[in-house]
């Protein structure tokens, strides 16, 4: 019988938080030695057309994925997608977790990402079950779901949009009704509420695409859960929380340093207790959480010694163009979405400094160390280096990773974008980074130019191609395809 997701297909992209990479990089961080990336085997829960586990059996062709859903639209366009990329390591199959069992096999690494809070407790319960059963001893699960206190305000909107339709499913009469409603709810507000929580909720609804507010805010099913539920339902399966996907995700950044230290006492070092705390003071709507069995003992924070298994990235680059490694002299580095910092410390100005030069490139740790130190002319210090690398990835400012990235920092007099990159364009799909995520913004005048980067033309060549459609004057045309190349380096796009 066809499913909603049938009737309106659901947008699935790749997400960067649910790749193994970085599944196992939080893993190795905490003691555990999970399965490597390269060979390793991934399930995922809910798959959809195969959107996020796609690029990643292309990037590891020496990984096996499987990836199950209900819908038989989704799963038939996402093997035909596997069929034009010749792809033989993945498989996506039609089927109802509910009927699926152990003889799926053993992955050492699942994923659920938009599921747990939209399938009945039937399902939940399954869902933790199978996991259990399937993880392999060193693997992790990664699990999304809707959260609570946050998510009664989403609920708020999603009951005055349910009363607004009145039973009306249709797709464009509910997109229309629902957004209809929040309106009437926005410009009913005081100018003086326009920075409140609601007015943030009425805007990411407003944003949302109409396929996806049709599924998540208007679901049938729709379950948000406080944490320290998530987290008894997954002991009761016999697993536990490793850590949030994004790591930063979990630490106090903001919060009041008392307040934090409150907490701290109340929570009497009980990790579930403490995070719980922090999603009442954010008033938390969504989590990213990772798995793995109970019988492995966690230690209650990140182990330094582990950082030398493993490689660093950052966006962070140097407001100012020479800057000062000196003692003492501040410096401020600023990376993507609002993150940065500003260091005085040599040490941890010259780690920046390294990295945003590697960026979009992971830089190993154990490298790093003698890196840093040729810079500052100071003789290494593991130790110190370990502190920096573990606060600044707490701050959300650098990333850490087991594989290097396929993709080159600069570009190259025969610029090539990624295979993968190239056959989706040239399909009309958004392209796929080398960071697991979407182009941004990718229009289809850059999608026609990712086309054109198979190696073969430099420079001269791709102005001769682009001039007849162009109205700018050569050498204009030439800035704009290096500002572009430039750009295509830094997402992560050119690997050659
Ligand atoms: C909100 S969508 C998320 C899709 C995708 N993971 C993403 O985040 O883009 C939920 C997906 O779960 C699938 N699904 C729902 N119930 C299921 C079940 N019982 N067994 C397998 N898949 C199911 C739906 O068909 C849909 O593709």
């Amino acid at each position: 019988m066809p499913t909603l997701y049938d009737q309106v297909l659901y947008p699935n992209t790749p997400f960067r938080q649910t790749h193994p990479d970085r599944l196992a990089s939080l893993a190795i961080l905490f003691g555990m030695t999970p399965p490597p990336v390269p060979q390793c085997r991934v399930l995922e829960v809910g798959c959809g057309d195969g959107g996020n586990l796609i690029p990643m059996a292309f990037e590891y062709p020496g990984s096996q994925f499987l990836g199950v859903d209900t819908g038989a639209v989704s799963i038939g366009a996402g093997r035909r997608e596997i069929e034009t990329l010749g792809l033989s390591n993945i498989r996506l199959e039609q089927m109802d977790l509910m009927d699926a069992g152990t003889d799926l096999g053993t992955f050492d690494y699942v994923i659920a990402h938009g599921f747990y809070s939209w399938v009945p407790e039937p399902v939940r319960d399954k869902f933790m079950a199978l996991t259990k059963a399937i993880l392999a001893p060193q693997g992790v699960a990664y699990v999304s779901y809707n959260v609570l206190p946050g998510g009664r305000i989403r609920q708020m909107f999603r009951e005055m949009m349910l009363f607004h339709l009145r039973g009306e499913t249709e797709f464009g009469a509910s997109i229309g009704g629902a957004r209809q409603m929040v309106q009437w709810f926005r410009a009913s507000q005081p100018q003086e509420s326009e920075s409140s929580t609601l007015i943030a909720q009425v805007e990411s609804v407003m944003d949302r695409t109409p396929q996806v507010l049709f599924h998540d805010e208007l679901n049938p099913d729709y379950y948000p859960v406080y944490f320290q539920e998530f987290a008894a339902h997954a002991a009761r399966s016999g697993l536990q929380f490793l850590s949030e996907a994004n790591y930063f995700d979990s630490q106090p950044r903001t919060l009041p340093a008392d307040v934090v230290a409150e907490i701290e006492k109340a929570a009497k070092g009980d990790r579930i207790v403490r995070e719980q705390y922090f999603d009442f003071m954010r008033c938390r709507m969504f989590r990213q959480t990772l798995l793995c069995h109970q019988e492995i003992v966690l230690p209650a924070a990140p182990l330094p010694a582990r950082l030398e298994a493993l490689r660093a990235s950052s966006t962070v680059k140097p407001v100012s163009k020479k800057p000062d490694l000196s003692p003492g002299v501040a410096e401020e580095f600023r990376g993507w979405k609002g993150t940065g910092v500003t260091a005085a410390h040599p040490l941890t100005k010259a780690v920046m400094l390294l990295l945003g030069e590697a960026w979009p490139q992971t830089v190993r740790v154990s490298d790093l160390s003698a890196a840093v130190s040729r810079l500052t002319g100071e003789p290494a210090d593991p130790e110190a280096l370990s502190q920096i690398l573990l606060s600044t990835y707490a701050a959300g400012v650098i990333d850490l990773h087991t594989q290097p990235r396929q993709c080159v920092a600069h570009v190259s007099q025969f610029p090539v974008a990624s295979e993968l990159a190239r056959s989706q364009v040239s399909r009309g799909k958004c392209a796929t980074t080398a960071l697991h995520a979407m182009m941004e913004a990718a229009d289809e005048r850059i999608c026609a130019f990712i086309g054109l980067l198979d190696g073969t033309r430099d420079l001269a060549a791709l102005v001769r191609e682009l001039a007849p459609t162009s109205h700018l004057p050569e050498a204009e045309l030439a800035r704009g395809i290096q500002e572009n190349l430039k750009l295509l380096a830094e997402r992560g796009l050119l690997i050659a």
